[in-house]
């Protein structure tokens, strides 16, 4: 098989985008309105792309033609909060991106629990094992055939609470953690079968 990008609708790039570069991280990003009405969604087209400031990247598209009640959110703060998703709340984070209306708090509505940020407004999720407070740092916007301006948006963190029980001996347990990630359209993977690769040092 081979595919010529050109010849493919926007639907079937996406989707096969998200099975091919794969598994995709699911960062629950939770955010507030100019109203004080909570938000939150799942994205998964999300990458680090520095360490040192940490900043992170989330691309997002449009919805019906307007923009999504987060990136509306975060152009209002200038902040938002990613929360790592692991097997415990996959399920809401899930439902989360449901079509729910704007002005509908999805925290609420699936059963999680919004707790105050340090240094964001956005607030944390508390039942995530990891939160991310991220300060807008940088927007991109690209045109996309036949959907629209898509915005990039770069954070930089500026907290992460770790919570103790998947902090061991300096470092993030990923065993505890049970991290899930994005294989497809309706798929996603645990990571219960973590494999450690070494290479044969090379002299310089
Ligand atoms: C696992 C998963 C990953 C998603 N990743 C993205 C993404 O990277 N970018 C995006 O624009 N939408 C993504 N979506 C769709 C949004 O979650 C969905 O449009 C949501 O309703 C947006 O909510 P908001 O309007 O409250 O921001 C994803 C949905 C799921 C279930």
């Amino acid at each position: 098989m081979k595919i010529d990008t050109a010849s493919l609708a926007r639907q079937q790039l996406h989707d096969l985008i998200g099975n091919i570069i794969s598994p995709l991280p699911i960062a629950f990003i939770s955010t507030v309105g100019p109203d004080g009405t909570h938000n939150a969604s799942p994205f998964s087209f999300v990458a680090p792309v520095c360490t040192k400031p940490p900043i992170i990247c989330v691309s997002f598209a449009l919805k019906r033609g307007q923009k999504k009640d987060t990136v509306r959110n975060i152009e209002s703060t200038g902040d938002f909060v990613i929360n790592v998703v692991d097997e415990a709340i996959i399920q809401q984070a899930i439902q989360a991106s449901g079509d729910y209306p704007s002005g509908v708090d999805e925290l609420k509505e699936t059963g999680l629990t919004a707790i105050k940020s340090d240094r964001v407004k956005s607030p944390r999720v508390a039942e995530a094992k990891i939160n991310l407070e991220c300060r807008m740092v940088q927007k991109l916007e690209i045109m996309e055939e036949g959907a629209g301006l898509r915005a990039i948006v770069f954070g930089e963190v500026l907290v992460m609470h770790i919570k103790d029980e998947v902090w061991v001996n300096g470092e993030i347990d990923p065993f505890r953690l049970k991290p899930v990630g994005r294989v497809g359209r309706n798929l996603y993977c645990r990571t219960g079968d973590i494999i450690e690769v070494k290479r044969t040092e090379i002299k310089a």
